[in-house]
C-alpha cells in the first residue's frame, strides 16, 4: 500500500520522537520515499542526522534556510507528498494546525498540502483531556484530517493515562488505511475473534489454538474501509486495531452476552472466533488437587452464538467460519444452512499455512446460493479483504 508513495514525516518535539525513528525505518522498508521535516523542539530530542541516514534524504528544518529553500521547500514538499504523517504531533502542533497558523516549515507545509494528513498525537494525559485540545482535535477530524488516537499507559512524564503514541506498527497500519477506499462507510460490523477459555479451576482451562489473527485482520480491514467496528475477542496477545470498539471477553458465555449487547447496532456480523463448544459443568473455586489416578470431567454444551444470530438475523449480513479437519465443503455447507448464514469461510486447518495462529490462511468462500470461491494461500489481511469484498457485494445487493 505504501510502496512507491512519497511520504512527508513531520516530527514535532516530544519524547516519542524516538519512536518516529522506528516508524521511518518501517516506512522505508515498505518502499515509501520519506522526507522528514523536524521542528526546532523535535531536534532537541534526536538529531536530524538520524532521520537523514535512515531516510536517505536531507532532513528539512528551516523555513528561511537559503540552502534548503532553493525549491521553496514547503511548497515542493507539500506538492510532492502522497501522504503527510505527523508523529509525534504535540498539542502545540495540533493547536496551530486547527487554527490555521503557519509559522514554521512543518505547519506551512501542512497548510499548503492537498495530500491526506495522518495526525498521531502524543502528550501528557492532562493536556490530552484539556477541553481546548479536545476541541482542536475534533475540529481537525471534521476538516477531514486523519487521526490515530493515542493509547493509554505509563507516560514519560510519570503520569498514567491516555496520551502515549501508538506503536510504529500501528501507525503503519493506519497510514496504509488512508489509501483504502472507504466503501464500508455507514456500516457497523461486529467481528468476533480468538478463542474462548472455559475455566476448570483458578489455574486451568479448556481452550483452542486460535490466536485471533484472522478476526483482527478482518476488524482492521473493515475499519480501514470506513466501517464502525465492534471487535469482541477472547484472550489473545494482539493489540486491538486503532479506531475499533474493542470488547475483551473470556468464556463463550461472556462472548454471547457481549455479542447480543452489540447486535442491535450491527448490520454485518462476522464470526471468526473459535468458540469452545463445551464448558465444565462445575468450575472449582479451588485448584483441583492431584489425588485420584484418573479424573473425569463433565462438560456441557455452550450456546451456539452464531446459530442464535442466524435465527434472528433480520436484514443483517451474517458470515460464519468453519474450521474443519475433514470433508471441508460438506461440513461447511451444512453449517451455512443450519446457521442461516449468507457466507461461510471454510478453512481446512490440517493444511500447512491454513487455520490457527499463522499469518496466512487458505480458505474457500461458500455462498448461500451454492457458489464456492477457492482462494489460494494468502496473508490473513488479504483473506480479510476478499471476505469484505463479498460482504460489500451482499450489502449492495440487499439495497
Ligand atoms: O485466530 P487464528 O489463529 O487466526 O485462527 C483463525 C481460525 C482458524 C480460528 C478461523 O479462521 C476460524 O476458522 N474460526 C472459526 C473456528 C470455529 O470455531 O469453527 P466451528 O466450525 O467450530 O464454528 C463454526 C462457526 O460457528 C464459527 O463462525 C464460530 O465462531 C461459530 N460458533 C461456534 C460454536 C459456538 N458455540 N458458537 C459460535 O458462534
Amino acid at each position: 500500500m505504501l510502496q512507491g508513495k512519497s511520504v512527508v514525516l513531520g516530527v514535532s518535539g516530544g519524547i516519542a520522537v524516538y519512536k518516529a525513528v522506528e516508524l521511518l525505518r518501517l516506512l522505508t522498508k515498505a518502499g515509501a520515499d520519506v522526507h522528514v521535516i523536524m521542528t526546532k523542539n523535535a531536534r532537541e530530542f534526536v538529531t536530524p542526522l538520524t532521520f537523514q541516514t535512515l531516510s536517505g534524504n536531507p532532513v528539512h528544518t528551516d523555513l528561511f534556510s537559503l540552502y534548503q529553500e532553493h525549491e521553496i521547500d514547503h511548497i515542493s514538499l507539500a506538492d510532492r507528498a502522497d501522504l503527510f504523517i505527523l508523529a509525534p504531533a504535540t498539542a502545540n502542533l495540533i493547536g496551530k494546525i486547527a487554527h490555521g497558523l503557519a509559522d514554521d516549515l512543518l505547519t506551512t507545509s501542512v497548510m499548503a498540502t492537498k495530500a491526506p494528513v495522518l495526525i498521531v498525537p502524543a502528550m501528557n494525559v492532562n493536556m490530552y483531556e484539556n477541553p481546548i485540545y479536545q476541541r482542536n482535535e475534533k475540529q481537525l477530524i471534521e476538516f477531514g484530517y486523519h487521526l490515530l488516537e493515542p493509547v493509554t499507559g505509563a507516560l514519560a512524564c510519570g503520569w498514567e493515562g491516555k496520551g502515549k503514541m501508538p506503536s510504529p506498527e500501528e501507525i503503519m497500519a493506519a497510514a496504509a488505511g488512508v489509501f483504502v477506499p472507504k466503501d464500508l462507510l455507514g456500516h457497523t460490523i461486529l467481528v468476533t475473534a480468538g478463542p474462548t477459555r472455559e475455566e476448570l479451576d483458578p489455574v486451568r482451562y479448556i481452550s483452542n489454538y486460535s490466536s485471533g489473527k484472522m478476526g483482527f485482520a478482518i476488524a482492521t480491514e473493515a475499519r480501514h474501509r470506513g466501517a464502525e467496528v465492534i471487535l469482541i475477542a477472547g484472550p489473545t496477545n494482539l493489540t486491538a486495531p486503532a479506531g475499533v470498539r474493542y470488547v475483551p471477553v473470556v468464556s463463550a458465555q461472556e462472548m454471547r452476552e457481549a455479542v447480543f449487547d452489540a447486535l442491535e447496532r450491527a448490520d454485518v456480523v462476522i464470526k471468526a472466533a473459535a468458540v469452545a463448544d463445551y464448558h465444565p459443568v462445575v468450575r472449582s473455586t479451588q485448584k483441583i488437587k492431584k489425588t485420584a489416578d484418573d479424573l473425569t470431567l463433565q462438560l456441557e454444551k455452550n450456546p451456539d452464538i452464531l446459530a442464535e444470530i442466524g435465527q434472528q438475523k433480520g436484514g443483517r449480513i451474517v458470515v460464519g467460519f468453519a474450521a474443519e479437519t475433514e470433508r471441508l465443503l460438506v461440513h461447511a455447507a451444512e453449517k451455512l444452512k443450519k446457521k442461516n448464514l449468507d457466507l461461510i469461510v471454510a478453512n481446512d486447518i490440517t493444511k500447512a499455512g491454513a487455520g490457527f495462529d499463522g499469518d496466512t490462511n487458505i480458505v474457500r468462500l461458500l455462498h448461500a446460493d451454492g457458489q464456492v470461491d477457492e482462494l489460494e494461500l494468502m496473508s490473513k489481511a488479504a483473506v480479510a479483504e476478499k471476505i469484505l469484498n463479498q460482504v460489500k457485494r451482499l450489502l449492495d445487493n440487499r439495497k
